[in-house]
């Protein structure tokens, strides 16, 4: 589903500051795999999904989405097939518009069809539906600008606009990073449900290493642009947090910072 060979890059080449974020990357992840991705600060996590939307160009090494090198495509062609969260809720929604328009917008999306040419009923019921089975009382809020939303609904109203049409790759970096535990919690469930409900091959980067545990099927340890670890299986199913931190602690020298290792 997607595959990264050989993939290098490296930031302020021939400078002081030159570093490498990937390091012959090679990757491959199976239609409908949901990765939990972790590591240090600075490992490469973000730099991988940015390689793999198109944010950054790669120096080498060639990208395959869906069977089709992308490698040479521009963002905004990949992004038909790939719906993205950050941690910043006040990204990815636009703020003056309500919640039916920032829908409306993103289910048009790879249809011909614009906001001029207005939303249906039949639309509205679906967004109602779909709002409702968040639990966030945001279906009845429907005509409410998105600027008015917390952080919390803003990213399950985001993840619903990435995902109402089901793109073939999620990239999810840490989405839940900037939210008060409890909330993070809630918007985790609500990432899981969609993702397993319409089985969508997903990336999701996360620095708490119980919830990469817990969620998805398979969990990539990155450390200094490299793949440190791919942990899928019985192997994960039986892995504790102390496990996978002792393993951490032996194969490298990057310090494990303390948010990665907090349980809430
Ligand atoms: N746009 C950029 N310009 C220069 N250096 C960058 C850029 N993006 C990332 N880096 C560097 O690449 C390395 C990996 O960064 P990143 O992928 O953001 O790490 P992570 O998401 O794992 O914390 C870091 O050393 C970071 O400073
Ligand atoms: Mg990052």
């Amino acid at each position: 589903m997607l595959k990264l060979n050989d993939v290098n890059i490296t930031f302020n080449k021939g400078t002081v500051n030159e570093r490498k974020a990937l390091c012959e990357m090679n990757l491959h992840i199976n239609k409908g795999d949901f990765v939990t991705v972790i590591g240090s600060n600075g490992a490469g996590k973000s730099t991988l999904m940015n390689a793999v939307c198109g944010s950054y160009e790669v120096d080498s090494g060639h990208i395959l989405l869906a069977g089709k090198d992308v490698t040479r495509l521009r963002e905004h062609q990949r992004a038909k097939y790939i719906g993205r969260l950050f941690q910043d809720p006040l990204k990815g929604t636009a703020p003056n518009m309500t919640i039916e328009e920032n829908l409306g917008l993103a289910y048009g999306r790879g249809k011909k069809r614009t906001l001029a040419f207005g939303i249906s009923k039949r639309d509205i019921n679906v967004f109602r539906e779909k709002l409702a089975s968040l639990g966030l009382g945001l279906e009845d809020r429907m005509k409410t600008p998105v600027g008015l939303l917390s952080g919390g609904q803003r990213q399950a109203l985001t993840l619903m606009m990435a995902t109402i049409v089901t793109p073939s790759l999620l990239l999810l970096d840490e989405h839940t990073a900037a939210l008060d535990p409890k909330t993070a919690g809630k918007v985790l469930e609500i990432t899981n449900r969609i993702v397993k409900e319409n089985n969508i091959t997903t990336l999701m980067i996360t620095h708490n290493i119980q919830n990469a545990l817990e969620y998805g099927n398979r969990t990539l340890v990155l450390s200094q642009g490299k793949l440190l670890m791919d942990i899928e299986g019985e192997r994960r199913e039986n892995m504790t947090t102390e496990d996978l931190m002792k393993l951490y602690a032996d194969s490298t020298d990057d310090v494990m910072s303390d948010k990665m290792i907090l349980k809430s």
